[in-house]
């Protein structure tokens, strides 16, 4: 090979006896991006906190080779001294404190044990010129968004002189501009010489921006593609071990009449109480219908989703929701539980997950009425059911006794989504379903939400993704600035028309 910076050799990684990682070979040349490809929990993860010493040199067995010599990283601080920083699927910025603080958190400047702001902020301020970044470096990191956040966590790796950067997931929650953005910036490192490893499930970009990409399957290295073997097909069958045709499940739509209604729907934001956040929606769920919600991000739909979902945004909110008919209460989470709904979180860290609890345990939560007679639980009947979700959603885990905080990302979603069809909801809102999931897992998930349509249920996805979006929904609804800005039947969308829709600014456009 040409110029090799890094050989990984016959990584083994086991967890309480089950491995994670069996005899794993990576080779990266230096200054290309390198993409490590696999299903949910093939070990991607795993792989990229061993190379950054966060499973230190003695818990794997097999040798780093970096830079030439063979490394024995004990803790990620090593690792870092050598010039590869890694960025986590899941960000771990402190909310409250600033950018710049955050930036050079660990790594303070200044002499003697005094911090010396000055020099913070013009070097927080030059790094965040570097990755593109516009805003004040004293802003806190609560006020910026998830895509502003993933440039901080860049600019933070340059501020330690990065030469190999890890990136897992970095658009996972991000819009298609945000990302677009972010592969650009990736790029233009490569033209520095800097090199990037990036993990990804979206292939569109994996394809568009990786020169090399190694495939994982079930903790062992398939292999890797290069040049024009770089396409999604041919990528899904190293990952899953066949083709799969179709992305998305044949839809026969038996559409019935209106079932679930909001009227007139506006909602304040809970703090600044002048911001508008939802401004008279109007929305409409019929029997068996899939319906989508298209937006960009900021647009509301979150806020409307979470608002209806038993006032869980804020308390200033007015308008009516009504289920066939008759207007329901949905001023609390269990008002609104009763009643019939659902909410998968977009945020299954902060809502949607206990993380110090087990897979049975987070999928029965919100249905223990299933699962006790006479306020006593049926612990048999906790483990078949959540048994029964574990194999129909194949989440990757020993059992359903192994706490979700040790699952792999999209294993993780998988719970959350299990939690929500045990409560058989009549209408279930999903928001960004299908982060982090791989292309065929997403294919069952889809299959299940289409299996409850086609129970008569009613459906609404929220997803930034528009070909999931298209490709899943009867009708769809576009957001923007908190407004309704349209909405349009499956045969009339496409792409651009979302687009349009999802930027219109409706009080300009009368103006106009
Ligand atoms: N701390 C842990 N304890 C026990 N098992 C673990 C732990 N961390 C990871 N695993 C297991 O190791 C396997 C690989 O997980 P990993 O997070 O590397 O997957 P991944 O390829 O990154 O998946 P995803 O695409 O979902 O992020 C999974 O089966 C996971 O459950
Ligand atoms: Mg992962």
């Amino acid at each position: 090979m040409a110029d090799c910076i890094l050989e990984m050799k016959h990584i083994v990684k086991e967890f309480s006896g089950v491995r994670a990682l069996n005899d794993v070979n990576l080779q990266i040349e230096r200054g290309e991006i390198h993409a490590l490809c696999g299903e949910n929990g093939a070990g991607k993860s795993t792989l990229m906190n061993v190379l950054s010493g966060l499973y230190g040199f003695g818990q794997y067995s097999g040798d780093i080779v970096y830079d030439g010599e063979v490394c024995q990283f004990k803790n990620l601080r090593d690792s870092e001294d050598k010039g590869i920083v890694i960025i986590h699927q899941e960000l771990a910025l402190s909310p409250y404190l600033s950018i710049k603080e955050n930036i050079f958190l660990g790594n303070e400047q200044g002499t003697h044990g005094v911090i010396d702001w000055n020099l913070t902020e013009k070097k927080a301020e030059n790094l965040l010129k570097t990755v593109g970044l516009k805003i004040n470096s004293a802003t806190l990191v609560s006020q910026i968004g998830v895509g502003q956040q993933q440039l901080v966590e860049i600019a933070k790796a340059f501020s330690k002189n990065v030469k190999l950067l890890i990136l897992d997931e970095p658009t996972a929650a991000l819009n298609e501009e945000e990302s677009a953005n972010l592969l650009e910036l990736i790029k233009e490192f490569r033209r520095q010489g800097i090199t990037s490893i990036i993990i990804s499930h979206k292939l569109n970009e994996i394809v568009d921006v990786a020169d090399k990409i190694t495939i994982l399957r079930d903790g062992q290295t398939i292999e890797t593609l290069e040049n024009e073997a770089i396409t999604e097909e041919r990528i899904i069958r190293g990952m899953v071990g066949r083709e799969l045709t179709n992305r998305y499940p044949e839809r026969y739509p038996n559409i019935g009449d209106v079932y679930f209604e909001v009227k007139d729907w506006t909602v304040h934001h809970p703090v600044d109480s002048k911001r508008v956040m939802n401004q008279q929606i109007n929305f409409t769920i019929r029997r068996g219908e899939i319906v989508g919600i298209a937006g960009l991000m900021g647009a509301g739909r979150t806020e409307f989703a979470m608002s209806v979902f038993g006032h869980s945004y804020g308390s200033n909110i007015s308008g009516k929701v009504l289920k066939n008919n008759q207007e329901i209460n949905v001023t609390t989470v269990s008002h609104a539980i009763h009643n019939g709904l659902a909410y998968v979180s977009e945020d299954r860290k902060a809502f949607g997950l206990n993380l110090l609890m087990d897979i049975r345990e987070n999928t029965t939560i919100a249905s223990l009425d299933k699962i006790s007679s006479h306020g006593r639980l049926d612990k048999e009947k906790e483990i078949s059911i959540s048994e029964s979700y574990r194999t129909k959603m194949r989440t990757k885990a020993n059992s359903v006794f192994q706490n979700v905080g040790s699952l792999s990302g999209g294993n993780q979603q998988k719970v959350v989504l299990a939690k929500w069809l045990m409560t058989e909801p009549e209408v279930l809102f999903l928001d960004e379903p299908t982060r982090g999931i791989d292309v065929g897992a997403k294919y069952e998930i889809y299959t299940i939400i289409e299996e409850m349509a086609a129970q008569g249920k009613c459906v609404c996805i929220i997803s930034s993704e528009l070909p999931e979006i298209i490709g899943m929904c009867d009708r769809i609804y576009t957001m923007n600035e908190g407004k309704m800005t349209g909405e349009i039947s499956r045969k009339e969308a496409n792409q651009e028309v979302l687009m349009s829709l999802m930027t219109k600014d409706e009080e300009k456009t009368e103006v106009v």
